[in-house]
């Protein structure tokens, strides 16, 4: 059925999918509105005192930040599965209930993140307020409600790749999303040391991100190759078993560049200084992978005299494109700056991070999910050819140059902390202030919230796409 890529219609995955979607798409939008009260925050400290404190909007902001995220990787997952396959999802009603507990749970636990977590930690407060731990902060009864979801989504997509063909693909994506629900487990369980704490925590942040998704982001690349451009199976799925292997290799390891100060053993300095500077390699890979596939699909067609370029999804193409880009500079150089032990002596806890943090999850996961969206809104509209419009056109520009200003500023201000508070002052209590009083971090900081905004309104426009380029009559039927 791989003519079938483009029609959405009729497949209860597909319109799974599209749930998926909606609800990862108004999560970013949520992300964003808190992004911009915390970074208002730095900037005019008072705002929102004691009604949406500064702990509470940063939270929100980056819990939003991962559940939008998982939102719209089930939801692309639940979408190519029907093409790579070629039959219906298996399974797909416990599919689409286990969206609704999702759902429902996701909005309860924003609700209380909101209005009833300040105030003094229990036993209790683990169990149904929230467990503390960054980005994955959610309360235990719905850590266990999502894993009860995240079984679901696993069971749908073995029991699926099992019975239907069996791409490479796909079966990639059996073993990654097996490895990825099965790491949440680690950040779930309770000790009072926190080194132990830190030390579980991070086989979910760090191999999630830099092992697990990243394979994941190579499966959709090659699925996104195939659909838009035509490029040949065999070369992109060679690509995605090497890409599979080296990040893998460097990604596991690599976690050690995250245990040079929680109280870990000494020998983790050199195993994450060589392991984590091996893994920008596989990301260049994937990059190399997407232009070469892309201009060899294209030489292909030049030679045999055809017309160049029949990109069939021109904004997914150019999300996918971006993706390339930004997974290699955001993950890749940003990371690689401040991972070497010697360095990130200087760098660990500036803004520096953040400005990583920020390049890094929108180049290497945001711009290919939204690409996904468009694939879905392509392919829910029978549309055969989907070109760009006016907003798809601002919406893109404008998110995307408002993430790397705002890189950019933060990378300013993380150059400034590490010059003052720590390589004048070395890593002092009046260092830290310091740091942060002179006029080159306060400027940053506007910016950060100017280039906030420039995003925010490339949002507005992107959801504006994606309610009416449907029915925009540019577009090819
Ligand atoms: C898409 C992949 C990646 C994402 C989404 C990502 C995201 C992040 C985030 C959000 C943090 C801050 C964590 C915290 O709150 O403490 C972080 C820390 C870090 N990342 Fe990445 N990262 C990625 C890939 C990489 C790569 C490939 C490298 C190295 C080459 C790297 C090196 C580091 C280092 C060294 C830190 C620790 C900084 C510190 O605590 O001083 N990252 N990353
Ligand atoms: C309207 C746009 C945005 C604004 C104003 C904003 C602002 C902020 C602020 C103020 C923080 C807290 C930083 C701190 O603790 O010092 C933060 C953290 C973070 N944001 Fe954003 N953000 C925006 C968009 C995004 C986007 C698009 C992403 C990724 C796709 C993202 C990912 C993150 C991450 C990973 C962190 C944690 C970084 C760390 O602790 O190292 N943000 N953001
Ligand atoms: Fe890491």
């Amino acid at each position: 059925m791989a003519s079938n890529h483009l029609t959405g219609v009729g497949s209860e995955s597909k319109q799974l999918a599209t749930w998926y979607f909606t609800v990862a798409a108004t999560l970013l939008g949520a992300q964003l509105l808190f992004g911009l009260v915390a970074a208002i925050q730095y900037v005019m400290p008072g705002f929102l005192f004691e009604i949406l404190d500064f702990s509470v909007a940063r939270m929100l902001h980056i819990n939003a930040l991962v559940v939008w995220m998982v939102f719209a990787m089930f939801g692309a997952v639940y979408w190519l599965l029907p093409d790579e396959t070629g039959i219906e999802t298996v399974g797909i009603k416990i599919g689409k209930l286990l969206f609704f507990v999702f759902t429902a749970a996701i909005v309860v636990v924003v609700l209380v993140y909101l209005f009833i977590q300040v105030g003094p930690a229990s036993e209790m407060s683990i169990w149904f307020i929230h467990e503390g731990r960054e980005y994955i902060e959610a309360p235990r009864w719905a850590d266990i409600g999502i894993t009860v979801v995240a079984l679901g989504f696993v069971f749908n997509l073995f029991a699926t790749g099992m019975k239907g063909k069996q791409t490479g693909i796909v079966t990639v994506l059996m073993a990654d999303m097996l490895a990825f629900a099965g790491l949440y487990l680690t950040g779930m369980f309770f000790t009072d040391n926190i080194s132990v704490d830190q030390f579980w925590w991070w086989w979910v942040i760090h191999l999630w991100v830099e092992a697990t998704w990243e394979v994941y982001v190579g499966a959709l690349a090659a699925y996104g190759l195939i659909t838009m451009i035509g490029a040949h199976r065999k070369t992109v799925e060679m690509w995605l078993w090497i890409e599979v292997a080296m990040l893998f290799g460097s990604g596991i390891l690599g976690m050690g560049h995250h245990y040079f100060w929680i109280g870990t053993p000494e020998y983790w300095w050199e195993i994450g200084a060589l392991f984590s500077a091996l893994e920008p390699l596989p990301l260049v890979a994937m990059f190399i992978h997407v232009l070469y596939d892309w201009g060899k699909t294209q030489g292909e067609q030049d030679a045999q005299g055809q017309e160049m370029s029949v990109i069939r999804n021109k904004p997914a193409f150019t999300w996918f494109v971006l993706n390339a880009f930004g997974n290699f500079l955001g993950a890749g150089i940003w990371g690689f700056f401040h991972t070497l032990p010697q360095v990130n002596l200087y760098t660990h806890g500036t803004q520096f991070t953040s400005a990583h943090g920020h390049l890094a999850f929108f180049g290497a996961y945001a711009t290919i999910l939204i690409g996904m969206m468009y694939l879905a809104i392509q392919g829910t509209n029978g549309i055969k050819i989907m070109k760009n419009t006016r907003a798809s056109i601002w919406g893109t520009s404008m998110i995307v140059g408002g993430v790397v200003g705002m890189t950019v500023s933060l990378t300013i201000a993380g150059y400034v902390q590490v010059l003052i508070s720590r390589a004048q002052m070395g890593a002092t209590w009046a260092g830290y202030f310091d740091g942060q009083s002179g006029m080159w971090f306060s400027q940053a900081m506007d910016w950060r919230l100017i280039m906030g905004v420039v995003t925010f309104l490339g949002f507005l426009f992107l959801i504006k796409d994606f309610l009416t380029t449907g029915k925009n009559p540019v577009h090819e039927r």
